[in-house]
């Protein structure tokens, strides 16, 4: 595939994958591309926990329930995403930013026909913690754990904080140079009509980092920098937007817009 058309078509992938295995032949392309990204120093940061037994992709299934569960009875991250989500296509495609409510969660039947009437909640999202501590994040939690359970492969990617380049920007060269690893993955998984999908929610916190450090064994000194799942797809992924590029762009000075 061309490298244009693998930046075009790489979308997040939210629904089920194929049952079959990742091929070792494609697992490693994902690897060696994942490598062959720039690093400060050329300190090479990044390490991959492979994760292909029920027993690992339980461990994260639970713990990534829970931290859905958690995250609707948090009324600051309610908040914050309210402002990402937007609730019809039309508006999406207006917008050209945040993410369609929908490609998240299965609205209750009384929102699913107009979820414009979400719009005054949304706007008040801090308050829909009441629900969540009422148990209204469980759904949503059992859906995206089952599809982390169900995946063919979950990936941890690590940073190893010895591998440090010097400098007062180390920390975030390092975390640069991960991005572009990652990033390479991603544009390989496409072009082999691998789909991914980033899920933060058992990442978001301290601890639940901590408990995923522990229960796979990885060492302090490393970072845990993403979870991604991966499997091959048999549907499209969806769509997605993006800015016009002339809101992005400055030319010799910034320009407030
Ligand atoms: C660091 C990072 C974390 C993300 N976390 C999630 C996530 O937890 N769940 C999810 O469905 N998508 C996640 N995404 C995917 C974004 O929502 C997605 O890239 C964005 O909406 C643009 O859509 P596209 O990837 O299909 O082009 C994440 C992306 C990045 C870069």
């Amino acid at each position: 595939m061309d490298l244009f058309d693998a930046i075009a078509q790489r979308r997040t992938h939210r629904g089920d994958f194929r049952k079959d295995a990742i091929s070792e032949e494609h697992l490693d392309q994902l690897i060696q591309s994942a490598q062959w990204a720039p690093s400060p120093f050329n300190t090479q940061p990044w390490e991959f926990l492979i994760i292909r037994e029920n027993a690992g992709k339980s461990a994260l299934a639970e713990l990534t329930a829970k931290s859905v569960v958690d995250q609707f009875k948090d009324s600051t991250f309610l908040d914050d995403n309210s402002r990402w989500m937007r609730l019809t296509e039309a508006e999406w495609e207006e917008r050209r930013d945040g993410v369609l409510l929908t490609d998240h969660v299965d609205l209750p039947p009384m929102f699913r026909k107009d979820p414009t009437k979400l719009k005054p909640l949304l706007k008040h999202a801090k308050h829909l913690s009441i629900l969540g501590h009422l148990g209204a994040g469980k759904v949503p939690a059992k859906e995206i754990s089952e599809l982390v359970r169900s995946s063919p492969l979950l990936l941890l990617v690590l940073m190893d904080g010895t591998r440090r380049p010097p400098g007062e920007g180390g920390d975030r060269w390092m975390w640069l140079g991960m991005g572009a690893a990652v990033e390479n993955l991603l544009l390989t998984a496409t072009a082999l009509e691998i789909g991914t999908q980033f899920v933060s929610a058992p990442l978001e916190s301290q601890d639940d980092r901590e408990k995923i450090q522990e229960s796979f064994n990885i060492p302090d000194s490393h970072e845990i920098i993403t979870l991604l799942r991966l499997g091959y797809l048999d549907t499209p992924s969806g769509k997605s937007v993006r800015l016009s590029s002339s809101t992005v762009v400055h030319h010799e000075n910034y320009q407030p817009k």
